[in-house]
C-alpha cells in the first residue's frame, strides 16, 4: 500500500510517521516537499498535481493553518491552506479514487452549553480560523470523495508547541499563574490521535460504509486551569523542581484574545469507539506518559 503523509513535522504528523509506516511505503512531506513531489498547501494546484502523479491509496493531511489568533488577521492565508488546499486534495482523491484522511477542530462549534457536541450538530465557528477548518470540511463532503475527518481537541505532543509543554516551563520559571477555568475540553495527545487513525483507516480500506465524519478525543473533561494542575502534580511527583507556589482560575473575559474562543469543547467521542471497536483512555493516561517524556524522567 502506498501513503501520503501532508504535514509530517506537526504534533500529528509527526506521530503518524510513526504509526503510518506499518502500512507499507510512506511519502511523508512537509511543507518544502521532496525532491519533485510539493507539500506546501498555499500552492494548492502543486499539492494536486503531486497527488495525482503519486497516486498513492491514502492521502492523509496533517498540514492545517493552526496560529488561531493569527488567522484573526491573516484570513487569506488560513483559508487558503484550510480550506481551498482541502478541496483540492479532495479532489485529487476522486480522480485517483484514494481514501483522504484529514483533521478538524472543535473550534468548528459555537462553544454553547454543557453538552458534548455530536458529529451532526451544526457547525457555527466563533474566529477565523474555525471557520476555515469547517469550509475544509463541507469542501472535502462536497468532493464525494472516500473519506475519514476527525474533529479533535487541545493536542499535545511531546514535539511541538502545546499548552502542556508551555505550563510545565512556566512552572519552572513563575512562582504564580492565573489560567481560564470557564472552557471545558478534552486534552487529546497526538500519539492516540495517529494511533486510531490507522486503526480506522485499515478499518475503512475494508469496509467502505466506515467513511464519514468522527470525533477523535480522548475521554473525559477538564478546563484548562484543571489540567495545568494536573500537569503540575504529576511533574512534582516525578521530583521535578517548579517554582510555582500559587494557581489562579480566570475566566476568559480576564485573557482577552484577538479569536474568540468556545466555552464548550466538549466532543461527543460515541460514534468512533462503537464504529472501530475501539475504547478512547481518559484525557490523564497521556497527559501523565508526556509529562514523563517531556521531564526526560
Ligand atoms: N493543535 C491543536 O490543539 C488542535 C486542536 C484541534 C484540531 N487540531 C487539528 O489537528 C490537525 C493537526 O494539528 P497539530 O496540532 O499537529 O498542528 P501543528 O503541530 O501546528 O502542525 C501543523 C503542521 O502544518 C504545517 N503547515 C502549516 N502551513 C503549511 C503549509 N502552507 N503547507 C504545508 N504544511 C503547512 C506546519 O508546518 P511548519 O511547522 O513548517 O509550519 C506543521 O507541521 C490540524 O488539522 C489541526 O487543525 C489541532
Amino acid at each position: 500500500m502506498k501513503v501520503l503523509l501532508l504535514g509530517k513535522n506537526g504534533q500529528v504528523g509527526w506521530e503518524l510517521q510513526r504509526a503510518l509506516a506499518p502500512l507499507g511505503e510512506v511519502i511523508a512531506l512537509d511543507r518544502y516537499g521532496l525532491n519533485q513531489w510539493f507539500g506546501d498547501l498555499t500552492q494548492p494546484d502543486q499539492i494536486y498535481q503531486t497527488i495525482v502523479e503519486l497516486s498513492p491509496d491514502v492521502v492523509v493531511n496533517a498540514s492545517a493553518y493552526t496560529a488561531v489568533d493569527l488567522a484573526e488577521s491573516d484570513q487569506e492565508t488560513a483559508d487558503l491552506v484550510n480550506h481551498w488546499a482541502v478541496k483540492k486534495i479532495a479532489e485529487a482523491c476522486v480522480q485517483i479514487g484514494a481514501l483522504f484522511v484529514h483533521y478538524s477542530t472543535d473550534y468548528v462549534f459555537n462553544g454553547v452549553g454543557q453538552i458534548a457536541f455530536n458529529e451532526i450538530d451544526k457547525v457555527e465557528p466563533l474566529n477565523i480560523y474555525g471557520k476555515t477548518k469547517a469550509l475544509g470540511e463541507q469542501a472535502i463532503q462536497d468532493s464525494c470523495c472516500n473519506y475519514l475527518i476527525f474533529r479533535t481537541s487541545w493536542v499535545f505532543a511531546q514535539r511541538g508547541k502545546n499548552f502542556l509543554k508551555t505550563m510545565l516551563t512556566l512552572a519552572q520559571q513563575r512562582e504564580e499563574l492565573s489560567i481560564i477555568d470557564d472552557q471545558i475540553g478534552a486534552p487529546t495527545s497526538a500519539e492516540l490521535i495517529a494511533d486510531i487513525s490507522v486503526h480506522a483507516i485499515i478499518q475503512t480500506l475494508q469496509d467502505a460504509t466506515k467513511v464519514g465524519i468522527y470525533h477523535l478525543v480522548a475521554s473525559g473533561e477538564t478546563s484548562w486551569f484543571e489540567y495545568a494542575n494536573y500537569v503540575f502534580e504529576q511533574a512534582k511527583s516525578l521530583g521535578a523542581e517548579l517554582a510555582i507556589q500559587k494557581v489562579n482560575p480566570i475566566p476568559t473575559t480576564v485573557y482577552p484574545t484577538p479569536a474568540k474562543r468556545p466555552h464548550n469543547s466538549r466532543l461527543n467521542n460515541q460514534k468512533i469507539q462503537q464504529a472501530f471497536q475501539i475504547g478512547l483512555p481518559d484525557w490523564k493516561v497521556h497527559v501523565q506518559r508526556t509529562v514523563i517524556e517531556v521531564l526526560g524522567k
